[in-house]
């Protein structure tokens, strides 16, 4: 796929200068020309280029003058310079002083193709890694959770209109999709932030002790109490008690919460008197608690206590438009833990990453990162660092008795369907699809679709 630029040539050769915008603008490229330093100037101080293309030698401010200009003015824009083949060292010398690459005439419109094309591609993948680095660090984060589809826009909502009460909230969603991370946001926005937030996870610890990790005990309560203790209601006081994995918390556990939580009062195991305790409770699964409540493995009564409010935290395959600023995001983690500068994924590798389906989620997706980084010496991800069990084969469509997904994944699904099925062909799978070539583009873009050209 190729991208359009906006390019600055420079050389008071006329035949040349036009030459080179006439074969510029045939790449398809946005071009303006200069006959000297002044000119390239003035045009440099009006409008933002992608690349300039500066010859050396020019009546008043010369290349060298020009090309330090540039750099002051938008040090973003890759300059190349043109220099008569008799001054290689100059060119050399620019090449210190930030140029990008040199052509040296005579030349080829062919090298100019060339060197324009890897120039372009190059700029592109900078600008592509700095908008996602400022999107990492400035916007399309809540509290620690980086996201910006418009499922992850949704749940922030959900957290920012829940945390400020105090009603039990449900958390769910699969391994992985970021639930305790949706925990501790709920508790830094509520007004309880300076309190403590504790956390227990229900299915980790052995049912004989879940009693009085949750309640406490007394000195003597059962063999091995040899002291006092308090639970995690009362180490949660004025807090929040975060209840992980609740969809694993036993029978009889389930009657005893309940009834803490109703009567907001608890008694420690071997002690009679009560307690009351100022706690708000925030709860969390991966399973799908209707179902353990048809099967009767979770009481109906505690599940309505827990799911006054609830959070759906979604899977990461419906939300890949988030996958690139999670990539940077654990990139900018793993980087310095590594002593690497990996530099993004290179479009190859983040089709890749695209693709797959991601089973474990954010999870999954950040211990990747993290392997991936350790494996590469190069500067950027490449393919080869993913070793990832299913390529994510798209489905011809929603198979009857298959797994369940939204429009919008099935129409992502078909997309890549149909151009698998037209190597590819843009403009054969826009007529198959019934949609205009650039609505294809712009949806193979959002979806993440566009693979390297084969
Ligand atoms: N949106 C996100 N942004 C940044 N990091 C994330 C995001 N989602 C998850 N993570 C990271 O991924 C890892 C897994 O997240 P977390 O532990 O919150 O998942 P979980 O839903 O609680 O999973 P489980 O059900 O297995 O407990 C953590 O290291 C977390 O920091
Ligand atoms: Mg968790």
């Amino acid at each position: 796929m190729r991208h359009s630029a906006r390019i600055l040539v420079v050389d008071d050769e006329e035949d040349l200068r036009l030459g080179l915008a006439e074969t510029l603008q045939g790449e398809g490229h946005q071009v303006e020309t200069a006959g000297d330093g002044w000119g390239a100037l003035e045009h440099a101080r009006a409008l933002r280029f992608d690349l300039a293309l500066v010859d050396l030698k020019m009546p008043g401010p010369d290349g060298m003058v020009v090309l330090d200009q540039l750099k002051q003015l938008s040090p973003e824009t890759l300059v190349v310079m043109i220099t008569g083949h008799a001054t290689v060292e100059s060119a050399v010398a620019a090449m210190r002083l930030g140029a990008y690459d040199y052509l040296s005439k005579p030349f080829k419109l062919d090298q100019v193709r060339l060197v324009v094309r890897r120039a372009v591609e190059q700029k592109r993948l900078a600008d592509e890694n700095r908008r996602l680095r400022q999107e990492v660090e400035h916007y399309h984060r809540f509290e620690q959770i980086v996201g910006k589809s418009a499922l992850m826009q949704e749940l922030f909502r959900a957290i920012e209109k829940a945390a400020p009460t105090n009603s039990t909230v449900l958390i769910c969603g699969e391994t992985g999709t970021g639930k305790d991370l949706v925990a501790r946001a709920l508790h830094q926005r509520s007004p309880r932030a300076k309190g403590p937030l504790v956390s227990i996870s229900c299915g980790a610890i052995p049912e004989a002790l879940l009693e009085s990790e949750l309640f406490g005990h007394t000195k003597g309560a059962f063999t091995g109490a040899h002291a006092d203790r308090e639970g995690v209601f009362e180490s949660a006081e004025g807090g929040t008690l975060f209840l992980d994995e609740i969809g694993d918390l036993p029978l009889p556990m389930q009657v005893k919460l309940l009834r803490a939580l109703q009567e907001r009062q608890i008694q420690r195991l071997g002690e009679s008197r009560t307690r009351n305790v100022d706690v708000r409770l925030v709860s969390a699964t991966h399973k799908d608690l209707r179902q353990e409540m048809q099967q009767g493995r979770f009481r109906e009564d505690l599940y309505y206590r827990l799911d006054v409010l609830s959070v759906m935290v979604p899977p990461l395959r419906q939300r890949r438009d988030d996958i690139p600023l999670l990539v940077e995001h654990f990139l900018r983690k793993f980087n310095p833990e590594m002593g690497k500068a990996l530099r993004g994924a290179s479009p190859e590798a983040m089709a890749v990453l695209m693709r797959y389906d991601w089973p474990g989620n954010v999870r999954e997706l950040q211990n990747a990162i993290e392997r991936a980084v350790i494996l590469q010496d190069g500067p950027q991800l490449q393919p080869e660092d993913f070793p990832l069990g299913r390529s994510g084969q798209p489905a011809p469509a929603a198979e009857p008795g298959g797994e369940l997904v939204s429009l919008e994944e099935m129409e992502r699904r078909h997309i890549l369907w149909v151009l698998r099925q037209t190597d590819n062909h843009q403009s054969r799978a826009a007529q198959i699809l019934r949609i205009g070539r650039r609505t294809l583009y712009r949806k193979i873009r959002e979806y993440g679709l566009d693979l390297p050209e084969e």
